[in-house]
């Protein structure tokens, strides 16, 4: 089939790149002219694993291409991916709708014949009821052009995996014949036997919106233990494997650590709470607003005992901090923890100096006061406390013996709770986890915090 993908992003170029991948000819369109430039040339503009490989085998194909012209894209295709952001307003917590209300008002107009617009973008619900009605206004087609949501729940570091091979499909229709061109799309996919699901536009809304609720209050509900195993001397880690292995809470996103970040669960979380109080439902989702203010406090909780580690002058203190991205296998650096505990040091007056193995150059352009390394040995030269704030592997693999030697006081917070303190300790460092006891290299307690 001949698809557009509109907003070529983390979601939308990995969605043209994996729709080209299952057999489709993809049009990739942006209003940013540098990054089609870049997609052209076979550049992809961010860090995912596997991606590059399926930019650099479809532009061969032919099967993947770019523009920026919204009359080319109506010409190409009858289906349409609107993948185009959705963040926080200025101001409020709402999201910002002014990008995927654009779409809309550049594609319809072109639309003369029969069209599906699918969008992909995580939306207040309500959203695709109001675009479905812009859009059968604004285009000739009138009701011809139509509006379908379909959900997207890649993971970054997994997206290529997640679009090609996801846990489910959410198609929000409101006819059989876009639930068929969906069909025929995904094809590839639904052969593989995952479950698709159909619904109404505000169910297909808020299957995201709630999937990401959920998830974020699992991380915030293991971080709220930790803060009170802080309290009492207990360890968190032992706590999540305990309950873990009961079958109907699982052990998955159960590690304590300076939490979540990125592009989307911290403004996701936010908008979906705002939507609820403009629905006049705001205590349903009241929680919502705990489970953001357990995750900062995790961030405060490190920027806090870095800063007793340091006799409580950070100032002058050097501060390796290893990761800058949000997550592991990603470049992403919006609202990464790693990145807002290094500039609040930087400004306690720490000598900061960060690393990440991918994100370095996003880093750089949006926090150019901080100091960067090439290597993690490069970092943590001298460095009086070393944050571990993103679990890449590279950094559950450094050898701790090897670090101890160049830094000049061997102490290590593990924010990720990712590390193994048995083996840091017997290196001769004191290993500083969130929600669990100081140890020192003797296997004592130690009274940092
Ligand atoms: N990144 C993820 O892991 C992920 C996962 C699931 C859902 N989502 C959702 O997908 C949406 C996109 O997220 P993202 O991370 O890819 O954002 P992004 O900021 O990386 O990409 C958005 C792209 O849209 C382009 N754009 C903006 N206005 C445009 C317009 N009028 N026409 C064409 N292009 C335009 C921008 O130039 C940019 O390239 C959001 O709603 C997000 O919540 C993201």
């Amino acid at each position: 089939m001949r698809l557009t993908v509109i907003g070529t992003g983390y979601l939308g170029a990995t969605h043209a790149a994996c729709m080209a991948e299952l057999g489709h000819d993809v049009l990739g369109v942006d209003i940013d002219p540098d990054k089609i430039a870049s997609l052209r040339s076979g550049r992809l503009p961010f860090y995912e694993p596997g991606l590059q490989e399926l930019l650099d085998r479809h532009i061969a194909t032919g099967r993947l291409r770019f523009t920026t012209s919204y009359e080319e894209a109506a010409a190409f295709a009858r289906v349409h991916f609107s993948c185009v952001g959705t963040p926080q307003s200025r101001g409020s917590d709402a999201a910002d709708l002014t990008y995927v209300d654009a779409v809309i008002d550049a594609l319809a107009p072109h639309l003369t014949g029969p069209a599906l617009v699918v969008g992909k973008s995580t939306v207040p619900v309500g959203t695709a009821d109001r675009l479905a009605a812009r859009l059968a206004a604004l285009a000739p087609a009138g009701a011809g052009a139509e509006l379908a949501w379909n959900p997207e729940f890649l993971r970054e570091g997994f997206a290529v995996r997640d679009t090609l091979r996801p846990d489910r499909l959410v198609l929000g229709v409101r006819s059989d014949r876009a639930e068929a061109l969906l069909r025929e799309v995904y094809a590839p996919v639904l052969a593989t036997g995952i479950p698709l699901i159909t619904a109404d536009f505000p169910t297909a809304e808020l299957v995201k919106t709630a999937a990401n609720a959920f998830l974020a209050t699992k991380i915030s509900f293991i971080n709220a233990m930790a803060e009170v195993c802080e309290a009492t001397g207990a360890d968190v880690s032992v706590l999540a494997t305990a309950i873990g292995h009961d079958e109907r809470i699982g052990a998955r996103f159960l590690r304590a650590g300076v939490g979540f970040g990125g592009g989307c669960l911290p403004k996701d979380i936010r908008a979906f709470a705002a939507r609820a109080e403009e629905l006049g439902t705001g205590r349903s989702l009241a929680f919502l607003k705990e489970v953001d203010a357990v995750n900062l406090r995790r961030r405060d909780r490190v920027v806090d005992l870095t800063r007793r580690l340091c006799a409580g002058d950070p100032a002058g203190a050097r501060v390796a901090v290893l990761g800058a991205a949000f997550k592991p296998d990603s470049d992403d650096i919006r609202d990464s923890p790693a990145l807002d505990i290094a500039v609040r040091l930087h400004l306690d007056g720490a000598d900061v100096t960060v690393y990440d193995p991918q994100a370095m150059d996003n880093a750089r352009k949006t926090h150019p006061l901080l100091g960067y390394a090439l290597s993690a040995e490069e970092a943590v030269v001298d460095a009086d406390v070393v944050l571990h704030l993103t679990e890449w592997r590279e950094f559950r693999d450094l050898d701790p013996a090897a670090l101890a030697s160049r830094v000049r006081a061997r102490r290590i917070v593990d924010g990720r709770g990712a590390l193994d303190a048995d083996r840091w300790m017997a290196a001769g460092w004191d290993f500083h986890a969130l929600g669990r006891p100081a140890r020192s290299s003797a296997g004592t307690a130690v009274r940092a915090e």
